[in-house]
């Protein structure tokens, strides 16, 4: 069965992976991309997705820009990660289409109007998007089926010791999407950090004949880089955002835990923290499927039969 999407993301390197996994399989059906502020600035992360697009020859789908700054936080961005540009390392063709003439959510809204059924919202950067279309347009809550991101991690942080990216740049816009009742689906550090690609693998992506492959290897080669240094304890670059895309094409591959998972917006070390009730300590809800672990080797045999796809 077709699970239909729109990718709320931050292109951002795997950003990239993700948007290359849900539009070479058929399992899934891209209905649209938004962009937000976070790896990069929204114009830039705005132009990748468009950027993105044109490499892999898909401008049939709508793309629109969202939030400038996150709700309440000053925007900071991961420029040391991902680059000035936001997808540093690859040449990658200017845009050749336009973008809608719309803001995020308002796309969002449009797209899930048109739908028939409910649509699943991926969500691979911040969630600023998401909670101000909540805000904006609760009508439309029961067309969402279900939002599937990355962010947060149980006990980890990548950003702060605690707090990962994505829920540190907008810890508030996450705890509004946590607790609006939505099903939800989170990739925490927990697994993506067993998400690596190793540099053999990136060597083998380069050597697939199609200049797609050639550009994410030379993006594959820039991300890792960041990700050598030994506080990390890395084998190779943790490929976050296209967790979630997998999940979605292949859940056997992954163990995954229901808890409660909720937002920190007030620590003064802790702002950002996602508490995930492993122990059911709390008695909330358990309103979140938490992915725990992957099977790697089948994750990455699959994102290199994904990019064998283009000519
Ligand atoms: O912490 C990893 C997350 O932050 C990923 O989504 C990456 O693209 C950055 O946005
Ligand atoms: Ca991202």
């Amino acid at each position: 069965m077709t699970t239909k999407i729109i990718l709320d993301c931050d292109p951002g390197h795997d950003d990239a992976l993700a948007m290359m996994l849900a539009l070479t399989n058929p399992e899934i059906e891209l209905l649209a991309v938004t962009t937000s502020a976070g790896n990069q600035t929204p114009e830039k992360t705005l132009n990748n997705a468009m950027r993105l697009l044109t490499l892999m020859h898909h401008q049939e789908i709508p793309v629109a820009g969202g939030n400038r700054t996150p709700l309440l936080k000053p925007l900071e961005t991961a420029g040391n990660v991902h680059g000035k540009s936001g997808l540093d390392g690859a040449d990658l063709p200017d845009p050749d289409f336009a973008v809608q003439p719309l803001t995020a959510i308002e796309l969002i809204a449009q797209t899930l109007r048109e739908s028939t059924t409910p649509v699943t919202l991926v969500v691979t950067g911040p969630m600023t998007n998401i909670a101000l279309f909540l805000r904006v347009y609760p009508e439309l809550k029961t067309k969402i089926a279900q939002i599937v991101y990355m962010g947060g991690a149980m006990g980890l942080g990548n950003w702060t010791p605690s707090v990962e990216f994505n829920i540190y740049v907008d810890p508030e816009a996450a705890k509004i999407v946590m607790n609006a009742g939505i099903p939800l689906v989170m990739a925490p550090l927990n697994v993506t950090h067993k998400a690596q690609i190793l540099k053999s693998e990136i060597a083998e992506i380069g050597q697939i004949d199609n200049p797609v492959a050639h550009a994410f290897a030379d993006l594959l080669n820039f991300f890792e880089r960041y990700h050598e240094a030994p506080k990390w304890g890395f084998k190779g670059a943790p490929l976050h955002d296209p967790c979630t895309i997998t999940w979605l094409i292949h859940p056997e591959w992954f163990k995954t835990e229901r808890m409660n998972v909720d937002v920190e917006t007030a620590g003064e070390l802790t702002r950002g923290e996602t508490v995930c009730d492993y122990y059911e300590l709390t008695g909330k809800p358990k309103n979140t499927e938490v992915l725990l672990d992957i099977d790697r080797a089948a994750f990455i045999q699959l994102i290199k039969d994904s990019l064998k796809t283009f000519g």
